[in-house]
């Protein structure tokens, strides 16, 4: 089982669309697919239109009292599987901060699975706390969407130095350039000139496209009501690249 994060320090850069999109793309392609919904905001059970209920909440279950395995629904889609958000994650850090060793607390909660799954994608809120140092623990890869900005690039920058200073070796990182608008010179000249200076820098490009937007209108996959288009291509894309990168 391999687990990858997709992450970002920013808000509204296009985690939650990626996480879906790919989970649907890996699922489509035979891997028995997880997605946990970190964020509180439920963002991604709302695309695969599950509640983002956990009963008993996420107390219970971060101090290990449930099993991950009663939580988790299956979606409309094949081998495609939703543990969904829950309200209560808003305290998530408190609850973290009470157990031992909190920062492996989300790897160890996903061990059970491996034999369950061969995917997990992690749907993280924006920002760096505690739930995201867990997710550093439990992930070797993260995705980061990036949008081609300066801003964005501080912030990247940012998470380098802190994978770097808390020694997440184990951490490989996939940034790559998402709601990219052609048309925007600024967006064009990042494009151009940060993979120079960071090769890790994926080539696949997500661009801004109302067809991404819509999702949330159809609650669903791209790929489900979008099956051609420069969308859906590039999600295509960057899956076959992702794939490769983590021997999928
Ligand atoms: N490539 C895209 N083109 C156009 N709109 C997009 C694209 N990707 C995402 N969006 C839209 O932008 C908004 C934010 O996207 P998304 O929820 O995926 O970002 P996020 O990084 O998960 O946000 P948050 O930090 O709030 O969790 C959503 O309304 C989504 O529909
Ligand atoms: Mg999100």
């Amino acid at each position: 089982m391999q687990i990858l994060g997709v992450y970002n320090i920013k808000g509204g850069v296009g985690k939650t669309a990626t996480a879906v999109n790919l989970a649907y793309l890996a699922a489509r392609d035979g891997l028995r697919t997880l997605v946990w919904d970190l964020d509180p905001q439920g963002a991604a059970s709302f695309y695969f239109r599950i509640k983002p209920k956990v009963k008993g909440g996420s107390k219970k279950m971060l101090r290990g009292k449930k099993e991950l395995d009663d939580l988790i629904k299956g979606t409309d889609y094949d081998g495609l599987d939703l543990l969904p958000a829950d309200f209560s994650y808003r305290n998530m850090d408190l609850v973290l901060d009470g157990a031992k060793k909190p920062a492996m607390r989300l790897l160890k909660l996903l061990r059970p699975l491996s034999y369950e799954y061969d995917l997990v994608f992690l749907d993280c809120p924006p920002s760096i706390s505690l739930v995201s140092e867990n997710i550093f623990q439990a992930a070797s890869a993260l995705l980061i969407p990036t949008i081609p900005t300066t801003l964005s690039l501080r912030t990247y920058l940012q998470l380098l130095e802190f994978v770097d200073n808390n020694k997440l070796d184990h951490l490989k990182l996939m940034p790559f350039f998402s709601m990219v608008d052609r048309r925007k010179s600024m967006h064009l000249e990042m494009i151009q000139e940060l993979p120079k200076r960071h090769s890790e820098m994926l080539a696949s490009h997500i661009p801004y496209a109302s067809d991404v937007e819509r999702m949330g209108v159809y609650r669903k996959p791209l790929a489900e009501y979008a099956r051609k288009g420069a969308a859906i291509s590039a999600y295509e894309q960057l899956w076959r690249e992702i794939k490769v990168a983590n021997s999928l």
